[in-house]
């Protein structure tokens, strides 16, 4: 089977990339990673990506003119990889118009809220910091804004009195091991369709 060829870009620790790399070589997997792109030399996922033999790479955004400098690298090595799909995956940085404009509809994030609740940066600790019972996280299509995209699949997770940040944060991220390569995988069966602001699951 021609299996699905994934890049991961991320800027830490790499648990959702790990997960996918688990899942991606499991038998029936319809999807591999094939590539992991670091703006951050000291992101543990890069060693991590080393020890599990996929090509990874520190590409410096402060070595560029400017994000549409930085995004037509990351395009050169996508392209030699023959990447099909992208997965942002604790990646630091909005997407710009140029990886926007070369992989349309074909870059995912995940999101360790419900959105469009809590987009932006610490998400889990504005849940509690509003009083949610129900927090989780979710899948979506990367566009222009911050989490803003089509979703795809969300999975909750409860709230439970006393919580801390932390607590939260790895009830939900077990949860993102689970559904983000379950996306993936569902991307490359084709049974993904972008419809205005709905994904439709065949
Ligand atoms: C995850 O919580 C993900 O939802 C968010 O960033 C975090 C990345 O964690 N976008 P990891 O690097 O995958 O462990």
């Amino acid at each position: 089977m021609n299996k699905g060829k994934v890049a991961v870009l991320l800027s830490g620790r790499g648990s959702n990339f790990t997960a996918m790399v688990r899942d991606s070589r499991k038998a029936n997997a319809n999807f591999s990673i094939c590539l992991v792109i670091s703006d951050r030399k000291d992101a543990p996922g890069l060693k991590k990506a080393v020890r599990l033999g996929i090509p990874a790479y520190h590409i410096n955004p402060k070595q560029f003119s400017d994000k549409a400098a930085y995004e037509n690298e990351i395009c050169a090595y996508l392209e030699r990889e023959n990447i099909e799909l992208i997965c942002l995956a604790g990646y630091m940085r909005l997407v710009g118009p140029v990886l926007l404009a070369r992989y349309p509809g074909r870059i995912m994030n995940i999101h360790p809220a419900l959105l469009p609740s809590f987009p932006g940066l610490d998400a889990q600790q504005q849940a509690l910091g509003y009083g949610v019972k129900i927090s989780g996280c979710t899948v979506h299509f990367v566009d222009a804004g911050t989490d803003s995209g089509p979703i795809i699949a969300q999975r909750a997770v409860a709230v439970r009195e006393g919580d801390s940040a932390e607590a939260l944060s790895r009830r939900i991220l077990r949860q993102e091991h689970r559904l983000y390569p379950w996306a993936i995988s569902r991307f490359f069966s084709g049974r993904l369709q972008i419809r205005g602001r709905t994904v439709i699951i065949k």
